[in-house]
């Protein structure tokens, strides 16, 4: 096992049981439904994962493009989704070939940890490419330097007490402790950044962003930001004055 896409290509136990994954996905869903701007709005979903529950994003939008890197997760998606005509799937390198501003809402949740910052930097310029002047970047589940895998730890049980699945996640936890996903975790590592340092980030992607009250998903520890274009938003104020 060599990197994160990999991992997820592979038959993890990251969802500690069907249950865990349902709800996970249906939580998810339901929080990006919340930022899209109108039922006729293109959203991208950068990595999306097995995005069980994209068909309640599609309801809510007019286009929902899933991007996902892992080839065999990307086949799923596609056998998945075929009958749903709002849907369409594609890799991340397809992304570059789209029109330019043509979304209306890019989600990228729980991603960024598992990129190089040089990596991200790269996803950041394809999505400002793609975002229309108006559009929004989502930056979910943004791991902090000063917190560790206990606070995951403690998200997830107080996430399997809300949704009855306590006693798959201890089991599931001890399995995660002698997993591959454990060992890239030590080994290759996961990239955290504070607030600071995410919207400096961000600001040099060309994008203003804020940091949300709340977190996509079911982890408070972690963050969120919405990101706008920069100079777009410079030059409507201007606009407007
Ligand atoms: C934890 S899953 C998140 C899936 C989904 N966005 C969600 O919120 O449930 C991580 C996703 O990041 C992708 N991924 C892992 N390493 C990556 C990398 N270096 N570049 C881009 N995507 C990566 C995986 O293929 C997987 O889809």
């Amino acid at each position: 096992m060599n990197d994160w896409i990999e991992y997820y290509d592979s038959p993890h136990t990251i969802y500690v049981s069907k249950l865990h994954r349902d709800v996970h996905f249906r939580t998810i869903a339901r929080d990006i439904v919340g930022y899209i701007p109108s039922k006729h709005s293109v959203v991208l979903d950068y990595a999306c994962g097995e995005a069980l529950s994209a068909e309640t994003v599609a309801d809510a939008c007019g286009r929902l493009i899933l991007a996902e890197p892992a080839p065999g997760v990307r086949g799923r998606l596609v056998v998945r989704f075929a009958p749903n005509t709002k849907i369409r799937v594609r890799s991340l390198d397809e992304l570059r070939h789209m029109d330019e501003k043509s979304v209306d809402l890019a989600v990228m949740n729980s991603v960024a940890q598992y990129m190089t910052p040089d990596a991200l930097d790269a996803a950041f310029a394809v999505i400002r490419r793609l975002l229309k002047p108006a559009g929004r970047l989502v930056l979910g589940d943004i791991l902090q330097p000063n917190v560790g895998l206990s606070g995951d730890v403690i998200a997830l049980l107080r996430f399997a007490a809300k949704h009855g699945f306590v006693k798959d996640a201890l089991r599931g936890l001890a399995r995660t402790a002698l997993s591959d996903y454990r060992q890239l975790r030590t080994r290759i590592g996961l990239q955290r950044y504070n607030e600071a340092e995410m919207l400096a980030k961000l600001a040099a992607a060309g994008f203003t962003a804020t940091r949300t009250p709340a977190n996509i998903g079911h982890n408070p520890s972690r963050m969120t930001f919405v990101a706008r274009l920069a100079f777009e938003r410079g030059r409507n104020a201007d606009a407007a004055s």
